[in-house]
């Protein structure tokens, strides 16, 4: 088995095959929180209103087959898993969906879909999260102007954010995201001051999240750091 193991502050991170690393007891966690390929085999082609900043068009990993959640429902604690209505049939009975409203009331204006759907083990009170995420028009953290995405399939930060509350993932605890593309769980787990272990099998989006877990770490110790 061939992986790269990189630990920054509360953060490890490994390049390679997250069901290998799972099978070789590598990846223990309190919960996980995923947004895997779904198995639709979707290739990004710019974008409907042809705002979109990406310029990496290549195919997802794995997303040419259908996704089996087994291995990863079998975990014990909270689990959240994006893309949920791609898989249904294949997720235990039980636990219930939440939806993130990408469009707010505004779409669908183009080719982009207005809802994503998350399937989750816990019960919870809240179900729905409005952010308005369209294309390359975003609200939040890259602000709502135009901006290059540094993944195809990227997530609001603060969307991660809201699923770790939501689901009652105590502060402290370890996240584990197996497919986590640009970083975003990442991001959101230092944020809220949780643990994480992240695993992506791709080179370049690999880079991408050491650099962004990076940053949010490096803003941790900033904030700490006394003036002198
Ligand atoms: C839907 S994307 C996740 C995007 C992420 N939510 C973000 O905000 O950037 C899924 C990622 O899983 C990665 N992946 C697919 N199969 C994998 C595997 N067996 N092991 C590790 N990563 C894998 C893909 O390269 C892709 O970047």
């Amino acid at each position: 088995m061939e992986f790269e193991k990189i630990i920054i502050g509360n953060a490890t991170l490994y390049r390679g095959d997250c069901l290998e690393l799972l099978a070789a007891g590598l990846l223990k966690a309190d919960a996980l929180v995923s947004d895997p390929p779904y198995g639709v085999g979707y290739q990004h082609r710019g974008g409907g209103n042809g705002l979109c900043g990406i310029a990496n068009l290549k195919p997802i990993h794995g997303d040419d087959a259908p996704f089996d959640p087994a291995p990863w429902t079998a975990l014990p604690g909270a689990i959240v898993l994006f893309g949920a209505d791609h898989y249904k049939t294949r997720l235990p009975e039980g636990g219930r969906m939440m939806v993130w409203d990408k469009s707010c009331g505004q779409g669908p204006a183009s080719s982009f879909v207005d809802a994503e759907f998350m399937w989750t083990n816990r019960k919870n009170a809240r179900c729905i999260y409005r952010h308005f995420w369209m294309g390359a028009t975003r609200a939040g953290e890259d602000g709502p102007a135009v901006s290059k995405r540094a993944h195809p399939s990227q997530k609001p930060v603060e969307l991660m954010m809201w699923c770790i509350e939501t689901c009652r993932i105590g502060i402290g605890k370890t996240i584990l995201d197996p497919y986590m593309g640009s970083g975003s769980t990442g991001v959101a787990a230092l944020r809220s001051g949780r643990k994480f272990i992240g695993v992506e099998i791709d080179q370049e989006y690999f880079g991408i999240a050491c650099k962004r877990i990076q940053a949010e770490h490096d803003s941790h110790i900033d904030l700490f750091t006394e003036a002198t």
